[in-house]
């Protein structure tokens, strides 16, 4: 007798399909048998023929930072409401301070019993001294199970050199630590930002045209030959240009292990959005499906809620390129890099408009809120349209992301003894199409990038642990304790080091 049971579901893994008569049966948390003879359970679900895929997992997520106003109860609990069963979230190294392990209590403790879903931590590193690196780091990975660091290569009070870098890079291959990075030249950044400063042109827009393509592309390939230096695994976050893609796809043609990961807003939204005061904004979206974003006309500022790093770029080609690399396997993971602040808020997008109306998109908080989109989107767009199978959109938003982060030996899959993390989807055309308002999203933010699109599709329960979190036919959010663990994670089975002989430029 199994807790629950789920029968009549296409079961969806990164590499198989299972199709119905299909029985998955859970029991203490757990996929305990997956079956094509009928099981009995407490409780059964009927999926009436629709796709079942592992639980998302959202592996760039900022909650309760400076400028994030989304706090760990609310951002799990958006999270849940679109699929998503577990999230990696930032906690930081302050430069300067002389440990980190403080100011991380004192974050998990942010997150403690108040979390929907099921949540793990990265660790930012902005001062890799020698004692981070030797000391601090091998407790961070033992005693807390954070087997994956962040460095910035821009934004002054948070970026590292490239010497600093190889050092985090030898850090990571020692522990055995998946190393991220944000790819964009900080110095032509700032050479821009002071260009258009100085000739006044600091409406939200040049925020998009101070940081061209071209800062993308340089860094992405100076991050991937630094990484090469020293033949470590390094995984870039947030791609957005065909150009940086393919430096990444170069790289993985000559079997380093370099990755990439990509963002909705790379794959939807065109720089058009940060002219909204003086566009009345309407775009093409990649499929033939025309929507149209609402915007009042007499808010110039709008753009401002578009601003992220780096920046939805110019044209549809660009979006192209990134969908292109989905296809065609280049890009590892896709998460949302939900960063949102509020838009009406003086201390939120709002820091950058003045009283006497004038503008400075530089003082602007970076960043957009999508947690709860991000599977839908892809669902939508990539699977129902037919431009990815099932198993590639399992592989970049659940099954990767496990594998990249040491999560594989507990989520990622439906397989058996794995965590019963599970989405449940309406078969193609059952649920009745909608355009997407702000309104119907659980975060605490007063806008989504996303507002006007059309869903085809969206979760119909999704399952934590074996538990209904979400259960869209009968009253959305089930959950009324939050429930969701802290995850310890292991290493990495995706950056294992390929052979045993040093690299020459190492010892
Ligand atoms: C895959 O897509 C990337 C990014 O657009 C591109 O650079 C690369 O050439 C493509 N590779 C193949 C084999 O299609």
């Amino acid at each position: 007798m199994f807790d629950l049971v789920i029968y009549n579901g296409v079961i969806v893994n990164s590499s198989t399909i299972i199709y119905p008569p299909s029985y998955i049966g859970i029991k203490n948390e757990k996929i305990a048998c997956i079956s094509t003879e009928p099981l009995t359970g407490t409780r059964s679900i009927d999926a009436k023929g629709g796709f079942i895929t592992p639980g998302g997992i959202d592996a760039h997520v900022h909650v309760s930072q400076p400028c994030t106003s989304d706090t760990f109860d609310s951002a799990t609990r958006s999270s849940i409401c679109g699929g998503t069963t577990s999230f990696v979230c930032f906690a930081t190294q302050e430069r300067g301070v002389k440990s980190a392990i403080p100011d991380l209590k004192n974050y998990l403790a942010l997150a403690d019993g108040k979390c929907y879903c099921d949540y793990a931590m990265h660790m930012i590193v902005t001062d890799p001294t020698p004692t981070f690196l030797e000391e601090e780091m091998p407790i961070i990975v033992k005693d807390y199970g954070i087997t994956s660091v962040k460095v910035y290569m821009t934004y002054k009070i948070w970026s590292v050199n490239d010497k600093q870098i190889l050092q985090v890079l030898i850090m990571g291959r020692k522990l055995g630590v998946t190393t991220m990075i944000h790819a964009e030249n900080n110095d032509v950044i700032e050479f821009l930002i002071d260009k258009f400063e100085k000739t006044g042109q600091t409406e939200p827009y040049f925020h998009a045209a101070s940081r061209p393509f071209i800062c993308e592309d340089e860094a992405s390939y100076r991050a991937i030959s630094l990484a090469n230096t020293v033949d470590q695994a390094l995984l870039i976050v947030h791609m957005s240009t065909k150009e940086s893609m393919a430096h990444v796809r170069k790289a993985q043609t000559k079997n380093c292990p370099i990755y990439s990961e990509t963002c909705p807003q790379y794959l939807f939204l065109t720089s058009e959005y940060l002219k909204s005061h003086t566009h009345e904004h309407k775009t093409t979206p990649v499929i033939d499906d025309g929507y149209e974003i609402e915007v009042s006309q007499n808010d110039s500022f709008q753009g401002a809620k578009y601003i992220c790093s780096p920046p939805i770029r110019e044209t549809q080609d660009e979006l192209e390129g990134v969908w292109q690399a989905i296809e065609n396997g280049t890009v590892t993971v896709y998460s949302s890099d939900h960063s949102p602040c509020n838009y009406d808020d003086k201390e939120g997008k709002k820091k950058g408009l003045k009283e006497d109306g004038s503008m400075d998109f530089a003082v602007v908080p970076n960043g957009l809120p999508g947690v709860e989109t991000r599977l839908p989107l892809l669902f939508c767009y990539g699977v129902e349209t037919g431009r990815i199978s099932p198993q590639r959109f399992v592989e970049v938003s659940s099954t990767n992301p496990a594998a990249l982060y040491g999560m594989s030996s507990f989520k990622g899959s439906i397989d058996i003894g794995l965590d019963a993390d599970l989405v449940i989807w309406y078969p193609k055309g059952e649920m009745k199409p909608f355009k997407l308002t702000n309104e119907m999203l659980h975060h605490d933010i007063d806008h989504t990038p996303f507002a006007g699109m059309t869903f085809t599709n969206w979760p119909r329960y999704s399952i934590l642990r074996g538990k209904v979190v979400w259960d869209r036919d009968n009253g959305g959010l089930k959950e009324v304790v939050p429930e969701g663990k802290y995850l310890k994670r292991g290493r990495s089975t995706m950056t294992m080091k390929r052979s045993e002989v040093p690299p020459k430029y190492f010892y």
